[in-house]
């Protein structure tokens, strides 16, 4: 009921933006036009704004604040030596965060931006130390998420050029693909005038496809949605394997990432009471607890993330998963599952 942005309460009669201001609300769900324009408003006084992709949640800050930057790593508990994707509203914008792009990185963002891929490129002017840990190198994406668009081009009407954002989780844990898991995540770290998007869960469930554009030919330093066969078939574009010792800083090459608390072992048959997550046509191990029973990849990837949280939320000690096996998505969702598995 009520205008657009501002919904009125047919009990309290008030407004949703009254109630957020009385009870220090910060989540605000399918946000309307007026309350995207909020959020951009929001992120341009230098607060964050956790917001919805179609890869996971990021926690977005101006991409050109500083202050409002240190303010993510110190949410995350992230070393500031890792860099952050810029995330901006069309391929438009590229000319202003980098330098030398590589005619095939040029046709990678025609082809899949908006979408789940990053391409890191040499940063121009304004892509400052604080945003690229020091690296001569800017993490580029433009995602697909509507809510996400809109914020972006509304930050961009405000005369901001990007919102910087990882994954909204704490360092090394799993990335967030509801609201609710932000709020899990990080709500305690935030300030009132922050604020966390909710527009349902994301579309895919896993962490953009990085693509390193600073060399002569493309590499991929994170598998993820977009694959190397898709990339191929729509560009001819041969990417190379990840090189896991790359001398480009990725916090998602480290060992031990994407980790809930309980310790997942791959491949492996399951005690009593572990949890266990295999495609639906692996049976149930006698005495574990079936966590989830994916028909696709598709489904095993969008859901992987919030089977991992589920096994936290009942407090099991264990997860045995049984890897999928295959090329494409599947190496996307082993990567995930190695890292998760690394205890150091
Ligand atoms: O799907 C995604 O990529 C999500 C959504 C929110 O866009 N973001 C995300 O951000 O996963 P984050 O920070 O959790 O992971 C991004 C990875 C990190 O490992 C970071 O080190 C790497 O990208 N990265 C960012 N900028 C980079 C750069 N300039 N050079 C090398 N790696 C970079
Ligand atoms: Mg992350």
């Amino acid at each position: 009921m009520g205008t657009r942005g501002v919904r009125v309460s047919v009990k309290s009669g008030r407004s949703k933006l009254d109630r957020w201001d009385d009870l220090r609300m910060k989540v605000l769900t399918n946000p309307t036009q007026n309350e995207i324009e909020m959020a951009a408003k929001a992120l341009k006084e230098g607060h964050l704004v956790a917001f919805p992709t179609e890869t996971v949640y990021g926690l977005g800050a101006d991409a050109e604040n500083k202050i409002a930057v240190s303010r993510i790593y110190s949410v995350k508990g992230r070393p500031t030596s890792h860099p952050l994707i810029v995330h901006i509203s069309s391929m438009n914008q590229i000319d202003k965060w980098a330098v030398n792009i590589p005619e095939y990185a040029s046709l990678l963002a025609e082809k899949f931006w908006p979408g789940p891929m990053t391409l890191i490129l040499k940063r121009s002017d304004l892509a400052k130390d604080f945003i690229t840990g020091g690296q001569q190198n800017v993490g580029l994406r433009v995602p697909a998420q509507p809510v996400a668009l809109a914020l972006l081009n509304e930050l961009d009407k405000l005369g901001g050029n990007g919102i910087s954002a990882p994954s909204a989780n704490r360092f090394g844990a799993v990335s967030p693909t509801t609201a609710a898991a932000v709020k899990d995540e990080i709500e305690k770290f935030l300030n009132i005038q922050d604020l966390i998007l909710d527009d349902g869960p994301c579309l895919f469930g896993l962490e953009s496809t990085i693509i390193d554009c600073t060399k002569a030919d493309p590499v991929i330093l994170r598998p993820g949605y977009l694959t190397r066969s898709m990339v191929e078939e729509k560009t001819g574009i041969i990417l190379s394997k990840i090189k896991l010792y790359s001398a480009v800083k990725t916090s998602g090459l480290l060992k031990s990432h994407y980790s809930p608390k309980a310790e997942v072992v791959l491949d492996e048959t399951p005690g009593t009471g572990d949890g266990f997550l295999a495609m639906a046509d692996v049976p149930t191990p006698q005495g574990a607890i079936r966590l989830a029973s994916p028909t696709t990849i598709d489904e095993y990837a969008k859901n992987l993330y919030s089977i991992l949280r589920l096994a936290d939320n009942k407090k099991l000690l264990k997860i045995s998963v049984r890897m999928p096996e295959g090329d494409g998505l599947a190496e996307a969702i082993r990567d995930r599952l190695i890292k998760a598995s690394a205890r150091s």
